[in-house]
């Protein structure tokens, strides 16, 4: 049984990371923390577990193998560090930093990424990042798609979104398509709650990503390859490929992903593969690494706007950086 402690117990901790690990078998909540007392008790009386409002007294106390810190960027790097220097498991919320909000990474929060790359390279221990997408299975088929090679090769990447799934379609585009090397980027807003950015990927293709306060859509990823193109709609939604030659398309679905209601399981899914993968000692895919490439990308679009520059990403490459691009 690996024993689970969850630190921050609101909005993320109590609807989604708490309930997913006490749903499976080989979990259990041994405690839960908020620096807000009664949130730890809600927590603790839920899962039959001590409360704590102290992290530095839970972690003295109690024997942990998992610790998951689904708290705001605001809070993150201490208590993530804490723990990743303790040799636990950490799996914890999106972005890994950012001083100014989850919508304006800067160059500067960078660093704070990189600190908690090099804490957990310390050890051999699992971190991971809950960017869910990597559990939609509308994302797994048509990933599955692109590497069957059917589509050739990525010439093209256009992806939009409404503004809460920004940094988790940073993480997708990259996923998809490879890494990026430089971006150019726009917006006539000074939240950056409606902006664009054009893409250019090590592989030579190109694409857009662009955000906007009020699509009525969450998100759509275009990816075109030579032979053909595959999109994927939206959390909890479809996706269909078709060669550029046909008018065949084919159509992914699966009646659970298309119910509304199965957003949740996402956490469920993504949170049951972070276990697995701790269990079996192989790489998951949403590891720390896709957090850290993630703020590297954001932070260049902020930079490029800020400056009106092109700006290259620059990748932080500790004995080269482990960089998970397939499904595993
Ligand atoms: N993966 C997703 O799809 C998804 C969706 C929504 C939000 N998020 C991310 O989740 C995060 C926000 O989640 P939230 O709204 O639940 O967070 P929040 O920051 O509002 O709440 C976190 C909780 O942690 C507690 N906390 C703060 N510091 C603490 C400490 N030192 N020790 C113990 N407890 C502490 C707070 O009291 C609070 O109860 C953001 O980073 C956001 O980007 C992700």
């Amino acid at each position: 049984m690996l024993k689970v402690a969850i630190v921050g117990y609101r909005a993320q901790g109590s609807n989604h990371h708490a309930p997913s690990f006490a749903g499976l078998a080989d979990c259990q909540i041994v405690a839960v923390c908020d620096i807000v007392e009664e949130r730890a008790r809600a927590g603790a009386d839920r899962y039959g577990a001590p409360a704590y409002t102290s992290m530095d007294e839970m972690l003295q106390t109690e024997e942990i193998d998992i610790v998951d810190i689904p708290v705001g960027e605001g809070y993150r790097y201490d208590l993530v560090m804490k723990c990743l220097g303790r040799g636990l498991h950490v799996f914890t919320e999106k972005p890994l930093a950012g001083a100014e909000g989850q919508y304006r990474i800067q160059l500067s929060d960078v660093p704070l990424a990189q600190e908690m790359i090099d804490e957990w390279q310390h050890h051999d221990t699992h971190f991971g990042i809950c960017f869910c997408l990597h559990a939609s299975r509308n994302v797994k088929w048509a990933k599955q798609v692109i590497q069957s090679g059917k589509l050739g090769g990525l010439r093209q990447i256009y992806a939009r979104t409404a503004l809460g799934s920004w940094n988790h379609l940073i993480d997708m585009v990259r996923f998809l398509s490879g890494e990026v090397e430089e971006v150019f980027a726009y917006t006539d807003d000074a939240e950056m709650g409606n902006k664009v950015a054009c893409l250019k990927f090590e592989s030579g293709a190109v694409g857009t990503l662009a955000v906007s306060q009020d699509l009525g859509l969450q998100f759509q990823i275009k990816w075109i390859g030579e032979l053909g193109e595959a999109t994927i709609d939206d959390i909890a939604g479809t996706a269909y490929w078709h060669l550029h030659n046909s008018h065949d398309v084919t159509h992914w679905s699966d009646a659970r992903q298309l119910d509304g209601g199965t957003y949740g399981t996402q956490f469920e899914d993504l949170i049951a593969e972070f276990v697995s993968s701790i269990r079996e000692s192989r790489p998951f895919v949403a590891d720390g690494w896709a957090g850290l490439r993630h703020m590297e990308i954001d932070a260049a679009i902020t930079e490029s706007i800020r400056t009106g520059k092109a700006i290259p990403v620059r990748r932080y490459m500790p004995d080269k950086g482990h960089t998970i691009l397939t499904l595993t």
